[in-house]
């Protein structure tokens, strides 16, 4: 029977390649031991030369063979090396493999011996090389290594290939067609089973197979619906008999769900659905592409469940089988791409496309989350036969789902059955989008937004409130537009997270801030446009921390209030000065849009100073202009208009003074209460703060080692006495860790803007481990972190 060894344990790394590291008498003690996945090259946060992790290194693996048995066939299985691999064992070259995000499997059975094999692997990290992405200029770093898992498969030499389910009628009569594919033909009995989520078998069947290949038609009852609210997931085994000798058996995961792209939009199940989307580059602080299972899984979480998205683009490649798996789990439907951007090289370049292309389908097509295959190269101009070449080995692999092929100008032609289009039109004028038909004519095309923003508006999560607002409004203004827009199928907003770049794009440092969070998964303002309209656990975000000091002439103008409440109040230091509404009128498409509060004075004239609802309100008009050209003094007397008094012009500017900009008061204590059908749902305060603190957040509290080690970021934040984050923090910290644990990155870091985040990863050892950190101004805090093995 099929036995899987998972080898991510005890490699040895040399930053550099000879031919006498391939022999296995060759001695590597001094090469350094580490676990997978690995990044190349560590590298720092950002300002480094991004040639130091291209090259060639070597890893090797010593393999013992307990038996070596008859029969049977020893494959060598890598989920992913950035970029070129070339594998050897004991001593012979194996196969080259080129493209850095797609798996390959290696027959070692020739080589493989009893007792002690050498495993070595090559691997080119150079964007020399003459395959996707490299060519041209890249705005995103390629990282490299063996940064996904390898493992070594043993299964008979008649052994299942693959299997792909393929449901379909599932909003009417449920069937799947299971596709099976052997490595040898003969005379066999497969068995299918399909089992629910409670572990309940619902259907099963067997069928004659003498071919390599065969479909069998399974037919249901009635099957729970994969939907992006019930992401119903069913497991089905295949087992491959010849009379009572079990040969083999396959178990994969599949989901029924109905899905159509028209060109009045998305229809999941039957149901119009607007893809509500983001694109994520799978890469992280230091290490770049190399995170374990549960931190691929975290990103997902974050995106459905955090921010409430029903769509992800893996842009710019195929990402982790591990991010894939939380997105079926999760109902996080996924727009998958080939690997490469705007380039497209040679023969042999296209060729490595067209195969990982290939890859990436067949490792994919059983994810129910998986709604669009990308086939062109991200930007790319048009052409003709490498595309319907790829849209060819699409539909061939997997006939089940449409082809998108993301382009960024006018009136490409269009050989996929999706028109997918970066449209970065919002800059300073009245676009916001463009026009379906100013883009494709009078097509009927089905038309997606598959980028937008970016690099229009780059915003740090330590920008002024000002740029963080308008970042977090340009959002909500494209949000808005798609949102209202029938023809369009929805949106994917660039980007999840701030990513690592070459210097000829980004900031100069080697990082595109682009993201609606940092690298660290931290958010900006902008990720609570999209929280407010996607979750629903009632949260308030405000725009401004009332600090007059942040704004030019101590003038915050307009402040929003992002949050999924119905509307809120405003108290100061707990006197009500009013109610606030959502934004309709310039977001009329969202159910949430941000709120808007230009009136600080709110009824305080009327309440508190007696003024009549008239005056009131010209002292409210009045002082706003004064306070947007900095003060009394800077006033015309055309502009006196109002009261043409010189004392109450004094006077409605010192009640600004007193009640808005609070001038020369002791600091005042804002609320904000959120109500959903008239009920408090939820209240923030901003004021004073007279305790500050560190706040610690493991995101989780158990680790475990299982096939490989295991990460958790941890969070660290300096608050109020409120729980507020606090604005300007930047303390250094030192992190040290017991000898569960290790740090990922430097131990020394500082928070940025308040925050900072770090992941530690398990090192083998077992038990509860420590995380301190220490702040020269908090003294040391410590989090407890469980490892556990399995
Ligand atoms: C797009 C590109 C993305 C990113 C973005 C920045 O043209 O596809 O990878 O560079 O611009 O806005």
């Amino acid at each position: 029977m099929r036995r899987t060894i998972p080898l991510n344990f005890d490699w040895r790394f040399v930053p550099d390649f000879r031919e006498e590291y391939i022999q296995p008498s060759f001695n590597d003690a001094t090469f350094e031991t580490i676990d997978l996945p690995h990044s190349i090259k560590e590298m720092p946060l950002n300002n480094f030369n991004e040639e130091d992790y291209q090259f060639v290194a070597c890893y090797r693996k010593a393999i013992h063979l307990e038996e070596k048995l008859a029969g049977h066939r020893y494959l060598l299985v890598f989920e992913g090396v950035g970029h070129v691999a070339t594998v050897y064992l004991n001593g012979a070259a194996l196969m080259t493999h080129y493209g850095g995000y797609t798996p390959f499997q290696v027959d070692i059975t020739d080589s493989v011996q009893e007792g002690a094999n050498t495993l070595v692997v090559a691997v080119d990290s150079r964007s020399t090389n003459n395959i996707p992405p490299f060519g041209g200029t890249i705005d995103y770093l390629t990282f490299g290594g063996i940064y996904r898992e390898v493992s070594l498969v043993v299964v008979p030499d008649q052994y299942i290939e693959n299997v792909f389910i393929q449901p379909f009628d599932v909003l009417t009569q449920p069937k799947a067609k299971v596709h099976v594919t052997l490595s040898q033909a003969g005379n066999f009995t497969v068995y299918i089973t399909f089992t629910d989520p409670n572990g309940k078998v619902i259907q099963s069947t067997h069928h004659p197979m003498t071919g390599l290949k065969d479909t069998f038609v399974v037919s249901f009852d009635r099957v729970e619906l994969w939907d992006i609210d019930h992401p119903h997931l069913y497991e089905v085994t295949v087992q491959l008999k010849a009379g009572e000798i079990a040969h083999d058996r396959v178990t994969v995961r599949t989901g029924f769900r109905d899905i159509r792209f028209t060109k009045n939009g998305f229809y999941l199940n039957g149901r119009k659905v607007k893809i509500k989307g983001i694109n994520r580059h799978q890469m992280y602080p230091y290490v770049g592409y190399a995170m374990p299972k549960s931190v691929q899984k975290r990103d997902a979480e974050i995106i459905r469940r955090e921010l409430g998205f029903n769509l992800v683009r893996t842009s710019h490649y195929p990402q982790s089988k591990h991010f894939l798996n939380a997105c079926d789990e999760l109902g996080l439907l996924v727009f998958e791409e080939i690997p490469g951007w705007q380039y497209v090289g040679d023969a042999t370049w296209q060729a490595v496309l067209k195969e990982n292309l290939k890859e990436m389908i067949i490792r994919d097509r059983n994810h129910p989350c998986i709604i669009l295959w990308g086939v062109r190269v991200n930007e790319s101009g048009d052409m003709e036969t490498l595309y319907r070449e790829t849209n060819a080995i699409a539909k061939t692999l997997d006939p089940s789902r449409p082809t998108g092929g993301v382009r960024c100008f006018k009136g490409s032609q269009l050989l996929e059955d999706v028109y997918t289009y970066n449209d970065f039109s919002l800059t300073t004028g009245d676009v916001i989008l463009q026009k379906v038909e100013d883009v494709i004519g009078d097509s009927e095309a089905p038309y997606l937004v598959t980028e937008y923003l970016g690099h229009t508006f780059p915003t740090k999560r330590f920008d002024r409130e000002a740029r963080q607002l308008e970042h977090a409004l340009r959002h909500a203004l494209v949000f808005n537009e798609y949102l209202g827009c029938d023809r369009i199928a929805g949106g994917i907003a660039w980007s999840m997270n701030d990513y690592n770049t070459h210097e000829d794009f980004g900031s100069g440092d080697k990082v595109c801030y682009h993201g609606i969070l940092d690298m660290f998964r931290l958010p900006k303002l902008a990720a609570y446009t999209y929280k407010a309209e996607n979750t629903q656990e009632p949260f308030i975000r405000i725009s401004t921390n009332f600090d007059i000091g942040e704004y030019d002439g101590s003038f915050i103008e307009d402040i929003y209030v992002f949050t999924n409440c119905d509307y809120i109040e405003i108290l100061r230091n707990g006197h009500s000065i009013g109610y606030y509404y959502p934004d309709r009128e310039t977001f009329p498409h969202m159910e949430h849009p941000p709120i808007k509060v230009s009136d600080l004075f709110g009824n305080l004239l009327v309440e508190l100073e007696g003024f009549d609802e008239e005056t009131a309100e010209k002292i409210k008009a009045f002082t706003r202009q004064l306070a947007r050209i900095g003060g009394l003094d800077k006033i015309t007397e055309k502009e006196r208009a109002y009261f043409n008094d010189p004392q109450m012009d004094e006077r409605a500017w010192d009640l600004y003074g007193k009640y808005v900009a609070n001038w020369g008061q002791k600091r005042v204590n804002y609320t904000i209460k959120g109500y959903i059908d008239g009920k408090m749902a939820a209240e923030i305060t901003i004021g004073r703060i007279e305790r500050y603190a560190l706040k610690v957040t493991p995101d989780q509290s158990t680790l475990r080692i299982e096939d490989t080690y295991d990460a958790t970021r941890i969070v660290v934040e300096e608050i109020g006495d409120k729980d507020n984050v606090v604005q300007w923090g930047f303390d250094p910290l030192h992190i040290t860790t017991s000898e569960h644990l290790e740090v990922i990155g430097p131990s020394l870091i500082s928070l940025v803007s308040g925050k900072v985040a770090f992941w530690v990863k398990t090192t083998g050892k077992i038990g509860t481990g420590t995380v301190t950190i220490y702040s020269p101004k908090y003294g040391n805090h410590e989090v407890k972190i469980k490892v556990v093995r399995g």
